[in-house]
């Protein structure tokens, strides 16, 4: 089975990082730092910030949940956008929360629409940017000017799940993409999340970092569960840090794949939405899940999206040029069928 399913690093995790887990792995009767002290002093020094503003969680998923729980009393609420990260929905309902959607602007987040949806009674924003599942962004001023108009209480999450690859389409297409590391060295209401799951390829170790005000990051700490960052995990991450060779060797990939697989679906008719991330979405002529099944027939994983509330769209991964080339084989076979 090839997986154009999960937004995975197609070309695995650096070498680093598998030598540094290797290594780790001898020191696996040992509890890990449970403070992950290697790492987010490492962070916070790449990011110029305090490692007091730096929290680092089992996944951005696990940091979600644990933002949620901590910000939304019972009967509390959040607000994003239609057809975003289904990871918001569940973490807001478990918290005993509810969770806004505003309708989508051409497949992306409608800041006015969602600035003028937080009220009183608002706590959390999350904004995907990218957004899963559509790839779409919003630029850097527009989010200052978001930031401008919602209420001060209302804390704004900044997903930065793809930020990598939004940041190298952004220099190619000469967009300042985002603000957010200033918003956090400002010390505003906002934290931004980042993952070791994408470009850096440890999406099954579960790692990723918050950036954010040093109070309510500790706030978050006193909820999260203790030792859930693995000590292979953080020895991962640290060692992938300082592989920027393999960053760039993903990236390049990712360009390659979304320029080909771009050109090549919508010669399908298929008409991808340009994307800004590791993936690429676009709607069926019918039913995305009976077509995924299809897919799957044919060995290929894609991501349909009825769940998420597109019923005849799916989210198709950008893979090796291999794994690309398989994907088109089985969209031409089942075409012709
Ligand atoms: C927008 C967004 N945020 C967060 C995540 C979850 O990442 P992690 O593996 O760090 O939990 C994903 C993964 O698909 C995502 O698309």
């Amino acid at each position: 089975m090839i997986y154009l399913n999960s937004n995975q690093n197609p070309l695995g995790p650096s070498p680093n990082a598998m030598a540094a887990i290797k290594a780790a792995l001898s020191e696996c009767h040992h509890y890990p730092d449970s403070q992950a002290s290697e790492l987010k002093n490492k962070l916070a020094e790449r990011h110029s910030v305090l490692p007091e503003q730096v929290l680092i969680g089992a996944g951005s998923t696990e940091l979600i949940s644990t933002i949620a729980r901590s910000l939304l009393g019972r009967g509390g609420t959040a607000i994003t956008s239609e057809l975003s990260f289904v990871v918001y929905s569940t973490a807001a309902r478990a918290a005993g929360g509810q969770l806004v959607q505003v309708p989508m602007r051409q497949h992306g987040f409608d800041l006015e629409a969602l600035a003028a949806a937080a009220n009183g009674s608002t706590q959390i924003t999350f904004l995907a940017n990218p957004n899963n599942p559509t790839g779409t962004v919003f630029d850097a001023r527009r989010a200052d000017d978001f930031l401008a108009r919602v209420p001060e209480h209302v804390t704004v999450i900044f997903d930065e799940a793809y930020y990598e690859y939004a940041e190298a389409f952004a220099r190619e297409r000469k967009l300042a993409y985002s603000h957010s590391l200033d918003y956090v060295r400002q010390r505003r209401n906002v934290i931004v999340l980042r993952t070791f799951s994408k470009v850096y390829g440890l999406a099954g170790l579960r790692i990723a970092y918050a950036l954010g005000p040093p109070a309510l990051l500790a706030r978050f700490a006193r909820v999260r569960s203790v030792y859930s960052i693995s000590g292979p995990a953080q020895a991962a991450a640290v060692a992938a840090l300082d592989d920027q060779v393999h960053v760039r060797e993903t990236l390049a990939n990712n360009r390659a794949g979304a320029k080909w697989l771009g050109e090549e679906l919508s010669g399908l008719g298929f008409n991808p939405l340009p994307t800004w991330a590791n993936f690429l979405y676009m709607e069926t002529a019918g039913n995305g899940e009976m077509f995924a099944e299809r897919l799957k027939g044919e060995g290929v994983a894609v991501r349909p999206l009825a769940d998420w509330g597109a019923p005849k769209a799916i989210r198709v991964t950008i893979g090796t040029p291999e794994q690309n080339r398989a994907l088109l084989a089985a969209l031409r076979k089942i075409l012709r069928q």
